[in-house]
C-alpha cells in the first residue's frame, strides 16, 4: 500500500514537492492525500497546473467541490490556518509534510502530533536542533535516521548545497575558518514593489528593483550538520532579483596547503564517486538559469575556483532553491519511511 501523505503550506516548495514525488521512481509508493493551504480551491488547482518557474504538470488536474485529482487519484484540500483545525487523524496519514514555514519551535510542531499526524517532514531547519527529533542532509547523515523519529527538518536549501562540500573540503585540507555568502532568488517573502513586512525592514522593498542583505541561519544550519566546524563559520546572504536559482560563494581558510587545482580534485571526485546525483560540477561558461529544475543539492562550479596564497580558497556553487530541495525532501522522506517500515515493531 502506498503511504498517505499531507503537504500543509502548498506555496513554491510545497508544489515542488508535489511535482518532485511526481517526477520521482518512489512515486508509485506515495500518496498525496491531503493540502492544507489557505489559498482557495481555484487558485490551488491553477497553480498546481501551471507554474512559471518549472512548467506544465506533467499529469492531469481535475477539480472537485472539495480538493483535486491528480492523474486520477483525490486529494481532500483544507483551508485552515492551524494544525488543531484539520482532521489529519481521520486521514489514516503516514506523513505531514510541512511546508508553511509558520511552525519553527517544538512546542508549535507537537500541535500536528497532537492534532493526529504521526509525523512531521519540515521543509526548514525549524528553530533549533533541539526543535526537532532529526536535521538530515541527505547524502552527510541521512543513515542516522532509525526510523522512529516523529518531526524530522530537511534542513535548508543553503545547508544541503554547502555541507557536502565543506564536509569534503575539510577532509581533504582541514578547515580553519568559512565565510559564505549566498546569493538566493527572491522569495514570496518579498514584495514586488515595496509594500510593509511585520518584522524586516530590507523585506518592505521591491524584490526585483534590488541586491537585498537579508538575515541568514546558515552558519548555525552548517553547525548543526558539523559539530566540529562551530565557532568557525560565518555567512551572509543577498537576495537577488531573479526567480529561481542561487549560488554561493564560500571562501575559505586551510590547515593544510590548497590550490584551484587541488580543490577541484577533490569536489570532482566526490561529487563522482560520494554524492552522485547529489552533488555535481561543471566547467562551462554557466549563468544561473542553466540549473533551472536541476535535482542536485549542488553544482561546484570548477571554473570560479579561486586560490590567493597557499591557505586560502574559494569556490563557487549553483543549486535550484526550489527543485533541489524539494528533491532532498523526498529523497529524506523515503530513506526515513523505509527506515521505520524495517522496525522490528513499525510504529
Ligand atoms: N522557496 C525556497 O527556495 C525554499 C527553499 C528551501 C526551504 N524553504 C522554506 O520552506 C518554507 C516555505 O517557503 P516557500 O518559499 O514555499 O514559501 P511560500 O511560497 O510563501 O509558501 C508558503 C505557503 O504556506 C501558506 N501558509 C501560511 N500559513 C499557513 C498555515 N498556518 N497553514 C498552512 N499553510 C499556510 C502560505 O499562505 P499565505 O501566502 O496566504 O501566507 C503559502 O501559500 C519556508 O520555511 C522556507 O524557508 C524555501
Amino acid at each position: 500500500m502506498p503511504l498517505r501523505l499531507a503537504i500543509n503550506g502548498y506555496g513554491r516548495i510545497g508544489r515542488c514537492f508535489l511535482r518532485a514525488l511526481h517526477e520521482s521512481p518512489f512515486r508509485e509508493r506515495y500518496r498525496v492525500v491531503a493540502i492544507n493551504e489557505p489559498a482557495d480551491l481555484a487558485s490551488i488547482a491553477y497553480l498546481t497546473r501551471f507554474d512559471s518557474t518549472h512548467g506544465r504538470f506533467p499529469g492531469k488536474v481535475e477539480t472537485t467541490a472539495d480538493g483535486l485529482v491528480i492523474d486520477g487519484e483525490p486529494v481532500t484540500v483544507t483551508h485552515a490556518d492551524s494544525p488543531e483545525a484539520v482532521d489529519w487523524a481521520a486521514m489514516n496519514l503516514d506523513v505531514v509534510v510541512e511546508c508553511s514555514g509558520r511552525y519553527g519551535r517544538r512546542l508549535e510542531l507537537e500541535r500536528f502530533l497532537k492534532a493526529g499526524a504521526p509525523r512531521v517532514l519540515l521543509s526548514h531547519p525549524g528553530h533549533g536542533a533541539e526543535d526537532v527529533d532529526a536535521t538530515v542532509v541527505y547524502g552527510v547523515n541521512h543513515e542516522a535516521l532509525s526510523g522512529a523519529e516523529r518531526i524530522v527538518s530537511n534542513a535548508s536549501c543553503t545547508t544541503n548545497a554547502a555541507v557536502p562540500v565543506l564536509a569534503v573540503l575539510d577532509e581533504a585540507f582541514g578547515l580553519e575558518h568559512a565565510l559564505l555568502t549566498t546569493l538566493h532568488s527572491a522569495m514570496n517573502d518579498q514584495p514586488l514593489i515595496d509594500g510593509y513586512h511585520h518584522a524586516d525592514l530590507r523585506r518592505t522593498r521591491s524584490a526585483m528593483q534590488s541586491i537585498i542583505p537579508v538575515s541568514t541561519g546558515l552558519a548555525r544550519g552548517i553547525e548543526r550538520l558539523l559539530p566540529k566546524l562551530a565557532g568557525r563559520i560565518e555567512a551572509k546572504a543577498v537576495r537577488v532579483p531573479t526567480h529561481n536559482v542561487s549560488a554561493i560563494d564560500i571562501a575559505l581558510t586551510t590547515r593544510r596547503d590548497v590550490g584551484v587545482e587541488a580543490v577541484n580534485r577533490v569536489l570532482r571526485e566526490a561529487a563522482e564517486t560520494r554524492f552522485p546525483g547529489l552533488l555535481a560540477w561543471s566547467d562551462d561558461p554557466h549563468a544561473s538559469i542553466d540549473f533551472n529544475h536541476d535535482p542536485h543539492s549542488a553544482i561546484v562550479d570548477t571554473s570560479q575556483t579561486r586560490a590567493s596564497g597557499t591557505r586560502l580558497a574559494s569556490v563557487l556553487l549553483w543549486f535550484d532553491n526550489e527543485w533541489g530541495f524539494a528533491s532532498r525532501m523526498v529523497d529524506t522522506l523515503h530513506h526515513w519511511q523505509a527506515r521505520r517500515r524495517a522496525r522490528p515493531t513499525p510504529d
